[in-house]
């Protein structure tokens, strides 16, 4: 079957609802080890990209707020992250806010954006994030990520993110019989995007043995299963839809967007092998936006582990409970299949410095969607679809994407 978008794009296009907020700019610093760099330095660098590549935009006049999402103090010990931010990009009065949602923090702080642009409060606002995390020892970053889970049942019994994912992943084995090599499969195809990538963490080609005889770190899951520690930063700049044209011939329209929340704790959920939150949060966008999972042309998800990417599709859709392994083998979600997912390379091979991969996957999308993702292009793509998880899927946000006229 074509992408549904290539049946009868127009109709589909006119028939969508009214624009939230529209991407005028994006701006995405190198993932990886950037030793030397303090998030403040790697904030501006995402920043100043995003304004290099929008002559019109003069931020000292134009921005008028801006949204920074940020998982921990503790990587850095700096804790006052919004004026740090609005400090280092010399916007000294604009009033800056901070927003924590564990690995959704930029995800969560593009909805705040939106909100702001919605009520007339702001007209044009730089929305990003950003994670220094290579500095500490792989020990205390896995603490660190850990303080987004229960503490007196999860981390005081000393289990890490590796392991909530491993659980979710024996669960969806045992009842639908999701495979390692099927696991394994997502890593290799988010690895095959990541080297036309030149800013993801890994340039590199694995196979599916690669995978398999990775060292293991919380079985099913073994280190090519796992999304790396990454530092980096990402920023959009973000407006009214009246004004985006202002800025740019080519925005990109936030036509759905959701949130919901979960249990904290993985414990207290009846069904473990699936994402309630990503769920009822792409509910509400796909309604918002009036669009089916059949007619998202390029979608980033959260893919911190294999299992989460899995996982990811039968929550927004993509494909019916338990049969996200088939997604896989059927190689749908590649690059050149019917709904190519995660064409950075995810944040398996794109990498996850944890604050910043909502805004980042947000860039992507507005790449693709103005025909400028280079090698990594997804040819005709119009509508586009983000899922961004904080810690075990205890919040989920979904954002919709349409190509501007
Ligand atoms: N995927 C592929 N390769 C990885 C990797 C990953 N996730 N993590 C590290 N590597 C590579 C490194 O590049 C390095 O390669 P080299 O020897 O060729 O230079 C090698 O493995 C050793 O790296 P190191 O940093 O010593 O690994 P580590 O054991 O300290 O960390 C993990 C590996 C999997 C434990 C760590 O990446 C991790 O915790 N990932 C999960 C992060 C997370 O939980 N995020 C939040 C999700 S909710």
């Amino acid at each position: 079957m074509g992408r549904a978008a290539q049946s009868s794009p127009i109709k589909q296009v006119r028939t969508m609802a009214k624009p939230l907020a529209s991407i005028v700019s994006v701006g995405v610093t190198r993932f990886g080890a950037r030793d030397g760099l303090y998030a403040r330095e790697l904030f501006q660098e995402a920043a100043q990209e995003a304004f290099n590549a929008c002559p019109e935009l003069s931020p000292r006049r134009d921005i008028d707020g801006l949204f920074v999402g940020q998982m921990s103090e503790s990587y850095e010990h700096q804790a006052h992250v919004a004026p740090m931010i609005s400090d280092w990009l010399n916007l000294p009065l604009t009033p800056a806010f901070r927003t924590e949602a564990a690995c959704a923090s930029s995800g969560v702080a593009m909805r705040c954006a939106i909100f702001a642009i919605q009520s007339g409060a702001h007209n044009v606002v730089l929305v990003g994030g950003v994670e220094k995390m290579t500095n500490r020892p792989t020990a205390d970053v896995t603490e660190i990520l850990g303080m987004a889970s229960d503490f007196p049942f999860e981390q005081w019994h000393g289990i890490s993110f590796p392991g909530i994912f491993a659980m979710m992943a024996t669960v969806h084995m045992t009842k639908y019989g999701t495979t390692e090599e099927q696991l394994a499969k997502v890593a290799v195809k988010n690895h095959q995007n990541g080297i036309l990538n030149p800013k993801a963490h890994f340039q590199k080609i694995i196979t599916v043995q690669d995978v398999l005889s990775s060292r293991p770190v919380a079985w099913p899951l073994k280190l090519y299963d796992c999304s790396p520690i990454s530092d980096g930063a990402s920023c959009i700049v973000l407006t009214t839809p009246k004004l985006a044209k202002k800025f740019t011939d080519t925005p990109v329209h936030i036509v759905g967007s959701g949130q919901a929340q979960d249990t904290l704790g993985l414990y207290e959920r009846d069904d473990p092998a699936f994402m309630n939150a990503p769920y009822f949060a792409a509910k509400k966008a796909y309604k918002m936006a009036n669009v089916r999972p059949t007619q998202v042309d390029v979608a980033e998800v959260h893919d911190c582990f294999t299992i989460a990417e899995i996982l990811a599709y039968e929550s927004l859709g993509f494909c019916k409970r338990g049969q996200g392994g088939r997604l896989v083998d059927a190689d749908i979600t590649a690059r050149d299949g019917r709904l190519p997912v995660n064409t950075s390379g995810g944040l398996k091979a794109k990498g996850h410095p944890v604050g910043a991969t909502g805004t980042a996957q947000a860039s992507e999308i507005y790449l693709q969607l103005t025909g400028q993702a280079g090698k990594r292009q997804v040819k005709g793509a119009k509508i586009g679809l983000t899922q961004n998880v904080g810690g075990s899927a205890s919040t989920g946000v979904v954002q919709i994407y349409r190509r501007g006229d």
